[in-house]
């Protein structure tokens, strides 16, 4: 039977031809209805398409598009736990981390290693862990660098309180950030967690060997230091071999891909810093969105649409990039961990037919929480002459009940998204707003491990929903070995032994290295 998606894709190229002639401002002021048409909400979640460049007919183009590309079936297989990453002969079942999807079988496993993480994690937080100077464990630091940290860092980040249990991040091989993060800690009181799926990572490698020496300079006895290493891990002989004891090491399954693992017990930071009660709650709103995403007709279904329209903008309107505004502080580290989970999940040329992909795939992800943005890079997200395509986020209460900064702090978000695609004309060229500059705006009920659990399971099934209509494996990552290869042979350029370069300019280059 013939491929319905050249057709497919031939319409929603045509839609968005016919688009480009028409201004924002007249789809946003000529329809009353539109925000209640173009908005979708889920788990307490509230999302405003209607400031995107699209109208029915284009959604209605996307939506066949999306149907053309079996995406009911491509969901379902991911839910059921097929090889959905054949590249790499693995399912994506970070969903059963949630309790949604999956065999009853690997819910069971799921369930009894998140309860042995929840209790090591409580074992920290009630101080009953003890030192080889026999005084309780009073810091926890986390060693591991991309889907390893991004995901903790960023909960952690946004929701440890002043008085959490200290867990620190590191993840730079640059010496200056485990030093950094060891400051003012003592080795007698801290505990090293090294997490790492493959435990072959060379950055977080190398830093808990100089973590582990940082304990060994302490006055920590080699026959001691066991009680001050956890491995987080899909490789549980390698952390035994490197040194972790057996019952430290926390394992999760090679079926967790590392940027849709945070959920699982690479998740230990989350669970000492916030308790394993407020980890449950992170999963809760990530599993309500689960069966939302699982459930809800194509139409009505935000993830489905918040991915659909990620494909809109960038290989149909051809929009290069994609703004993440948080309107919250404490979302800060939220564009740091799209990029990874966008760009290495769908930053990719060939399909999963083998042959190149014949438009643009994933947006290049940045940003910077609002209202600080307003005064940095919204001047050319303005006037600038590329159209960037932004999502707003916002929570409609603040943690801070009352206090009218959080009103200026929302007026601005909607300010914003509002200028951006109404514009106004002026004679003056300087003076003169294009608009006709699209967004969405995700708004959360209040900013907690529920409402945070859920959006990052959002953008989760928006990046899966993206790959189904390019037709790409989401869930492997060639892209970074060849670096991570060429690596090996500069560092040996760099050190005592002359390797080969790779080209006169590395070679020019590696002789000002200073070591
Ligand atoms: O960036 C490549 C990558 O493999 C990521 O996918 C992963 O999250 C990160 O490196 C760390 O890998 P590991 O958890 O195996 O140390």
């Amino acid at each position: 039977m013939n491929d319905p998606r050249p057709q497919a894709w031939q319409r929603a190229a045509d839609e968005a031809q016919r688009l480009r002639s028409t201004r924002l401002r007249d789809l946003l002021l000529g329809d009353p209805t539109r925000p209640q048409r173009f908005s979708r909400d889920a788990a307490g979640l509230f999302a405003d398409f209607s400031k995107q460049r699209i109208d029915a007919g284009a959604l209605d183009a996307m939506l066949a598009l999306a149907r053309a590309s079996e995406f009911e079936r491509r969901r379902d297989a991911l839910f059921a736990g097929e090889i959905v990453n054949p590249t790499e002969q693995r399912a994506a079942l970070h969903c059963a981390l949630r309790g949604v999807g999956g065999s009853a079988q690997i819910r069971a496993e799921v369930s009894a290693a998140l309860d042995r993480m929840r209790r090591l994690a409580t074992s920290l937080r009630s101080r009953s862990l003890h030192g080889f100077r026999r005084a309780p464990i009073q810091a926890l630091v986390c060693i591991g660098i991309g889907g390893s940290d991004l995901g903790p860092r960023l909960v952690c980040d946004a929701l440890a309180e002043a008085d959490s249990f200290p867990v620190r991040f590191v993840a730079n091989v640059d010496p200056d950030d485990l030093a950094r993060e060891l400051r003012g800690l003592d080795p007698a009181t801290t505990a090293i967690a090294v997490v790492s799926k493959t435990f072959t990572t060379r950055e977080t490698l190398a830093n808990a060997d100089a973590a582990r020496g940082w304990l060994a300079a302490g006055g920590c006895p080699a026959s001691e230091i066991g009680q001050h290493l956890i491995a987080v891990t899909a490789a549980p002989q390698a952390a035994v071999d490197w040194g972790v004891t057996q019952a430290r090491v926390l394992p999760f399954w090679d079926w967790v891909g590392g940027r849709y693992s945070l959920w699982s017990s690479v998740g230990l930071g989350i669970a000492v810093a916030l308790g394993p009660d407020r980890f449950d709650s992170l999963l809760d709103g990530a599993a309500q969105i689960d069966r939302h995403f699982l459930q809800a007709p194509l139409e009505q279904n935000l993830p489905a649409t918040m991915g659909l329209v990620s494909v809109w903008n960038r290989s149909l309107l051809q929009l290069p990039a994609l703004a993440v505004v948080p309107y919250a502080e404490r979302l800060r580290l939220l564009p740091a961990y799209l990029q990874q989970l966008v760009m290495e999940s769908n930053g990719k040329s060939a399909t999963l037919r083998g042959t190149r992909v014949e438009r643009p795939t994933a947006p290049i992800i940045w940003g910077a929480s609002g209202t600080n943005a307003q005064h940095s890079f919204f001047q050319q997200l303005h006037q600038g002459p590329d159209v960037v395509p932004i999502d707003f986020i916002v929570a409609a209460r603040s943690s801070a009940n009352g206090d009218e900064r959080h009103r200026i702090l929302f007026a601005n978000c909607l300010a914003q998204s509002a200028a951006l695609a109404l514009g106004r004309d002026a004679d003056d060229p300087h003076r003169h707003f294009p608009g006709n500059r699209p967004s969405t705006t995700l708004v959360l009920p209040q900013l907690d491990a529920g409402s945070l659990g859920a959006l990052i399971a959002c953008y989760e099934h928006a990046t899966f929903s993206a790959s189904v209509l390019l037709d790409i494996n989401p869930f492997d990552q060639f892209g970074v070995e060849y670096g991570k290869a060429l690596a090996k042979s500069v560092e040996a350029l760099l050190g005592e032994h002359d390797g080969p370069a790779p080209d006169p300019s590395t070679a020019a280059l590696a002789r000002r290295f200073i070591g």
